[in-house]
C-alpha cells in the first residue's frame, strides 16, 4: 500500500564516537557465524570509516590454515554476506589485519601461543592490548576458554587506565536456568560483569532500537500505552527457511529456547518496560529487568492453556517441497523438539492489567517476517460503529522489524464520494523510503558498540537468568504435563490449528503478515 504520509527528512545527524585501537579475538573463528555475520560485519565498519584506525582480528579454529587460507575463506562469505559490496582494494587492505591461530579450546598451549601471537602482531601493528574475545563456541567449551585466557594473563581485570580486555558471549547460554546460571559463574569467575556482553543480536536491529524512540520520543504514544486503551499486544517472529544444516543445534534447542528465551522476551521488555529515567545502559536494563519479573509464570498444567508447540510437516514453499522436520538431515525420525511455538502471557503490574500479549515463532511458515503490533481497544458501538454487524477495525500501530523496516498506523478513514463508507487504511512509513539508506546490520552496531565499552544493548546475568527462569517453568511443564505428540502444521503455512485457537477463544485473530 502506498504512504499516506509523506515525511520530511532532515540530514543525517549521527555522530558516533570513535572507538580505541583493538584486537578482536574469535573463539570459532573458521565456524559459520564468523564467515556469515561477524567478519562482514567488521567490513562494513570499515566501510563506514567506523573502525578505529589500527585494529586486528585473529580467529581461532580448530583446522591447520595460513593466515592466506583463512582471509580467501573470508572473503567468500563477505562476497555473500556483506551488507556493502566488497571492493577488492579495500578488502585487500582489510585482510591484511587478519590472522589464523589454529588450536583447541581446551589445551592449555592454546593460550600461551594466543597470548605471544596477539603481543607480536600488537607490537607490529602499534596495538594497545585492547582485547575482545568473542566466544562463537559451544558453551560446553565457555569454561575452557575462561579458564585458558585466565591462566595465560590475557583476561585483564577492569582498569580506568590500562588497556582493556572484554569477552562476547553468544548464544546460547544455556538450556535451561541451571544450565544458564553455571555459564554465568564461569565466566562470572573470570571476568567482571562489566567486561561481559552477552548479545543478543535483535537488540541490534534498527526497528528494535527504534521501539523506545518510538515510545518515549513522542508525546502521544505513552500516554495511551497502558491496559485502558491497549486491548492486546502480538509479536511475531516468523521464519521461511527450515531447519537447514543446525539439525545438531536444533535438536537439543527448539523454538521456545531458540527464539522466545532471548529474541521474543526482549522485544516484549522494550514494549512493556516502564520509562527509564536515563538512558544509562544499567538504568534501561532495570527498566527491562522488572518486565521479567512481572510475567505471570505459566507452569505445570497452564501449559497447556497458554502454550501451543507444533512440528513442521512436509509442505510446498516458495515453488519448492520441503520435507517434514523429522525427515530433515540429522533430525531423529521421533524428534519432539517444537519448531513452532504460540504462547499466551500477561505483564502482571498496573499498567499491563489483564492485557494478553500473544506470541509466535515458527520455522517454515510462508515469509520471513517479523513485527510487534499493539492493537488498541474497539470504539463505543455507536456513530460509525454502529452497526453490530459490521464492526470498524481497532486502530494498530505495527512496528515492522523484517523485512522492509518500518511502521504503521491504522486508522478509519471515510471513502471520498457521496456515500458515507468508512475504510481502514495503513500510514506506512518505511526506514528505506524515508531515509534512503540501508540500515547497518545488527552485528556492525553490536562490536561497536563492545568497542565503545557500551553494555546498553546486551544482556545482563540477571536478566538472562530471569528469562531462563520463566521458559524454564515452561519446559518443565511440557515435559509433565504435555502430550506425547507434537501437532504438525504444513510446511508453507501459519502454523498449527492449535495455535488459531489459542487466539480465537479470546475472540480475536492473528494478524495477517
Ligand atoms: C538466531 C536463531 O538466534 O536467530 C536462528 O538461532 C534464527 O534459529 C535467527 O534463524 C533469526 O535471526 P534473524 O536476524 O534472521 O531474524
Amino acid at each position: 500500500m502506498p504512504p499516506v504520509t509523506k515525511l520530511s527528512v532532515p540530514p543525517a545527524q549521527e555522530t558516533v564516537r570513535p572507538v580505541d585501537p583493538c584486537t578482536v579475538v574469535i573463539f570459532g573463528g573458521s565456524g559459520d557465524l564468523a564467515r556469515r555475520r561477524l567478519i562482514p560485519a567488521l567490513y562494513n565498519l570499515l566501510l563506514d570509516g567506523l573502525l578505529p584506525p589500527t585494529y586486528a582480528v585473529i580467529g581461532l579454529g580448530r583446522k591447520p590454515m595460513s593466515d592466506e587460507a583463512y582471509r580467501a575463506t573470508l572473503r567468500e562469505g563477505v562476497v555473500k554476506f556483506s551488507r556493502q559490496a566488497l571492493d577488492d582494494q579495500k578488502w585487500a587492505a582489510f585482510s591484511q589485519h587478519i590472522y589464523y591461530l589454529p588450536g583447541e579450546n581446551e589445551s592449555q598451549d592454546t593460550y600461551a601461543t594466543l597470548k605471544s601471537r596477539a603481543e607480536s602482531i600488537e607490537r607490529q601493528s602499534g596495538l594497545p592490548g585492547n582485547r575482545i574475545f568473542y566466544l562463537s563456541i559451544p558453551p560446553s567449551s565457555f569454561a575452557a576458554v575462561c579458564e585458558g585466557l585466565a591462566g595465560a594473563g590475557l583476561a585483564a581485570p577492569p582498569s580506568a587506565s590500562g588497556p582493556y580486555s572484554r569477552i562476547i558471549v553468544e548464544k546460547p547460554v544455556g538450556r535451561d536456568l541451571a544450565s544458564a546460571k553455571e555459564i554465568n559463574a564461569v565466566t562470572g569467575r573470570v571476568f567482571d560483569e562489566s567486561q561481559i556482553f552477552r548479545i543478543d543480536h535483535y537488540l541490534g536491529k534498527e526497528t528494535v532500537q527504534n521501539l523506545m524512540v518510538v515510545r518515549f520520543a513522542n508525546s502521544i504514544f505513552e500516554p495511551i500505552w497502558n491496559h485502558k486503551y491497549i486491548d492486546h499486544v502480538q509479536i511475531t517472529v516468523s521464519e521461511a527457511e527450515g531447519v537447514g544444516s543446525r539439525a545438531t543445534y536444533y535438536e537439543e534447542a527448539g523454538a521456545l529456547r531458540d527464539m522466545v528465551q532471548n529474541h521474543i522476551l526482549q522485544l516484549l521488555c522494550l514494549v512493556a518496560m516502564e520509562p527509564p529515567y536515563s538512558l544509562d545502559p544499567d538504568v534501561v536494563r532495570n527498566a527491562k529487568m522488572e518486565v521479567l519479573r512481572c510475567l505471570r509464570p505459566i507452569a505445570g498444567k497452564d501449559v497447556e492453556r497458554y502454550t501451543v508447540r507444533a512440528q513442521y510437516a512436509a509442505g510446498r514453499a516458495h515453488g519448492t517441497d520441503v520435507p517434514g522436520y523429522r525427515r530433515e538431515p540429522g533430525v531423529s525420525p521421533n524428534s519432539t523438539t517444537e519448531t513452532y511455538v504460540a504462547l499466551k502471557c500477561f505483564v502482571e503490574n498496573w499498567r499491563w492489567s489483564g492485557v494478553p500479549f500473544y506470541l509466535r515463532t515458527g520455522k517454515a511458515l510462508p515469509h520471513r517476517a517479523s513485527e510487534v503490533a499493539v492493537q488498541f481497544k474497539d470504539i463505543p458501538q455507536i456513530l460509525f460503529n454502529a452497526n453490530a454487524q459490521q464492526p470498524q477495525p481497532p486502530n494498530v500501530l505495527a512496528l515492522r522489524i523484517q523485512p522492509e523496516e518500518g511502521l504503521s498506523l491504522r486508522i478509519v478513514s471515510r471513502v471520498p464520494g457521496t456515500r458515507a463508507q468508512t475504510n481502514p487504511v495503513e500510514m506506512d512509513f518505511q526506514y528505506s523510503d524515508v531515509f534512503g539508506r540501508p540500515s547497518p546490520e545488527a552485528y556492525e552496531r553490536l562490536l561497536l558498540d563492545v568497542m565503545a565499552g557500551d553494555a546498553s544493548r546486551f544482556m545482563r546475568r540477571d536478566a538472562v537468568e530471569a528469562s531462563w527462569a520463566w521458559i524454564t517453568n515452561i519446559l518443565d511443564g511440557w515435559r509433565d504435563h504435555g502430550s506425547r505428540w507434537l501437532p504438525e502444521y504444513q510446511a508453507g503455512t501459519w502454523g498449527p490449528v492449535e495455535a488459531d485457537r489459542l487466539i480465537e477463544e479470546d475472540h480475536r485473530t492473528w494478524r495477517t503478515l
